[in-house]
């Protein structure tokens, strides 16, 4: 949830650590610090609030130029939002100080143990717990190395780390270490970056050794080396990063969130490219380990996810179990780690997650494995922990995404996951014909979605009008239920207004208690088939005084005179339908936020991967 840096080097290190927080603070955005070592001193400076607070606090008053130091982006868990509980966090009589990521579970045990040693604590984190540990050991034998130093304390600590740590006695050098908690190192020319986060480091050097669990590492500016908690030698893989800079750059648009909408031609043709069968007629996957027999002889598909990355994999089962014919279970990966699922001999686990990083998505993932099932991933994020833990799996080919609310990773997603469907659905009941007009609607996808952001005037238009509404519920049948859910989501998570989801039918069996002059009831109907029924359930809840905005297909006609709204994007076949019917639904969040006065990038409460339990 938090994002950390670590830079040791040549130059100055402070502006390069405010940048690399700036590029992560889509992590976590309630504090921002950096501690620089210059001069034999360890200079902290800590600001509430957004990294920029921090970034004018270094320009006015921060003038050391040391060239080693670290940095951190927080989203609180241990201790309330403050510059006290803000991160770096130093050792009594300050000779350490570390960034921490993660949660020491048994800290007060360590707290007690350190009082009683006389320690003494300024904040109310499990950090600081941590840092003078760390002091604690070194204190117990000064002639250790840093790495010993860190080691022995961490073979103490209960919960998940990624941490970066930073010495006036051992001024060189840059310990780090992981567990459950996303650690790499960039390699650069004389200079070495850490952080969490491939975007902080990607600007200065694209090749990057990701750190397994279990790891620790000392980095110097001109060296690395990686070791485990128990001083093994573990085998360091050198990485090379496909993202551009650019990406993580505003380019002109006012939010990321709106750049990333815009992105959606260009991200889903990315994810399509080179995985169309010779004949045209179905995909294929260069990353999918398992054979065409072993996905004729599957007997269930089970996704677990959380978020948008949950109601892409519902859109799944939905295209898989029409088209493929297999039972397709889909459970959130919060609830999946705990329960005692009923699966099949041939069942295959697919997780899906953007970041890849997702704590409880990699749980569930654990927790398949250890039950012996094959898993899958399918993520945006190269080298990430759940990329890395999966059997093998599907990349994404997004490129970053900055915005917390997913946008262009939800809908590229749902683009591999109807590749898949078609993918199966060739191995058992598709026909050479039907699986040719799959492929040629996928085809058609990129220059489609282009129509439909045309839609951004008329979706901001609408949003005007309706922003001031108390209540927002958002229906949909079958393909469309879950571009209802995140319809609904999106509008919580960017605008914090009260938005929920049903089928459509479903809303008379309780919802529509909500429903008044108040409530804005957004249908999405872009399929022929339901039309007449929809048709019914509109004149529900407007007899009962909502307003009504529809959305459905060029090729529905009908007399539209009694809605108050009717959005119109082009019809197309079932297997991409719903990714063109979810595109007017982020620009309605988009625009309410912004009219609000929400920061749609950064909403409150909010990281971009939850890395937490
Ligand atoms: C979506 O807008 C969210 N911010 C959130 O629901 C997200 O999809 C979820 O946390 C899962 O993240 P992941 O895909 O990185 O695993």
């Amino acid at each position: 949830m938090c994002g950390i840096i670590g830079y040791v080097g040549r130059k100055s290190a402070g502006g390069i650590l405010l940048d690399g927080l700036q590029r992560m603070e889509y992590r976590g955005y309630d504090s921002a610090g950096i501690a620089v070592l210059d001069q034999g001193t360890i200079w902290p400076l800590k600001r509430v609030g957004k990294v920029a607070t921090l970034t004018r606090a270094y320009s006015e008053n921060f003038r050391h130029s040391g060239t080693i130091g670290i940095g951190h982006t927080r989203w609180a868990t241990h201790g309330g939002v403050s510059e006290q509980n803000a991160h770096p966090h130093l050792s009594n009589g300050h000779r350490f100080a570390i960034v921490h990521n993660g949660i020491v579970e048994n800290y007060e045990k360590i707290k007690q143990f350190l009082q009683e040693h006389g320690y003494v604590f300024f904040s109310e984190t499990d950090t600081e717990v941590l840092i003078n540990l760390i002091d604690y050991h070194y204190k117990k034998n000064p002639a250790q190395s840093f790495i010993e130093a860190v080691r022995k304390s961490l073979r103490h600590v209960e919960g998940t780390y990624g941490i970066a740590v930073l010495s006036t006695v051992y001024p060189k050098e840059l310990i780090v270490a992981r567990k459950s908690s996303p650690l790499l190192i960039g390699i650069g020319e004389r200079e070495n970056i850490v952080a969490s986060d491939a975007a902080a480091v990607a600007r200065y050097t694209k090749r990057v050794i990701y750190l397994n669990d279990g790891e620790i590492a000392s980095v110097t500016a001109d060296n690395f080396s990686i070791s485990t908690l128990d001083a093994g030698a573990p085998k360091a893989v050198l990485h090379e990063l496909d993202w551009e800079i650019r990406d993580s750059e505003l380019e002109g648009y006012p939010h990321y969130m709106l750049k990333e909408i815009f992105e959606q031609p260009t991200v889903l043709e990315n994810a399509m490219r080179g995985r169309f069968s010779e004949d045209d007629c179905s995909t294929k996957f260069g990353g999918l380990p398992i054979t065409l027999q072993d996905l004729r002889s599957a007997d269930r598909i089970l996704f677990c996810a959380c978020g948008s990355a949950y109601h892409a994999c519902l859109e799944g089962k939905f295209w898989i179990e029409k088209f493929a014919r297999i039972p397709v279970d889909v459970e959130y990966a919060s609830e999946f780690r705990y329960r005692n699922a009923p699966m099949g001999q041939h069942t295959i686990v697919f997780v899906v997650s953007q970041s890849g990083e997702t704590i409880d998505t990699l749980a569930a993932l654990n927790e398949a494995q250890r039950r012996g099932y094959r898993v899958l991933a399918i993520t945006n994020t190269v080298g990430s922990t759940i990329a890395r833990a999966a059997e093998a799996g599907i990349y994404q080919h997004a490129g970053v995404e900055m915005g917390v609310a997913s946008t262009k990773a939800f809908t590229s997603q749902l683009t591999v996951l109807s590749m898949l469907a078609l993918l199966i659905a060739r191995t058992r009941d598709m026909d050479a014909i039907a699986g040719q007009q799959y492929v040629r609607a996928l085809r058609s996808l990129p220059e489609t979605v282009k129509e439909v952001l045309d839609l951004s005037v008329e979706m901001q238009a609408l949003a005007q009008k309706y922003h001031h509404y108390k209540r927002f519920l958002f229906l949909g049948r079958q393909a469309m239920y879950p571009i209802a859910l995140e319809g609904a989501l999106k509008l919580k998570e960017v605008a914090y207004v009260d938005a929920q989801a049903y089928p459509t039918a479903e809303m008379k069996h309780g919802p529509i208690a909500l429903v008044s002059e108040e409530t804005v009831c957004l249908f999405i109907a872009t399929q022929r088939t339901f039309w007449e029924k929809t048709a019914s359930n509109i004149q529900e809840v407007r007899a009962r005084g909502a307003k009504v905005i529809v959305i459905v297909s060029d090729d529905q006609i009908f007399d539209e005179r009694p809605y108050d709204e009717v959005v119109r994007i082009p019809a197309a076949h079932v297997g991409i339908k719903p990714i063109l019917s979810v595109i007017p639904l982020q620009f309605f969040a988009y625009y309410t936020g912004i009219l609000l006065g929400c920061d749609v990038d950064r909403p409150r409460n909010l990281a971009k991967s939850v890395t937490v339990e």
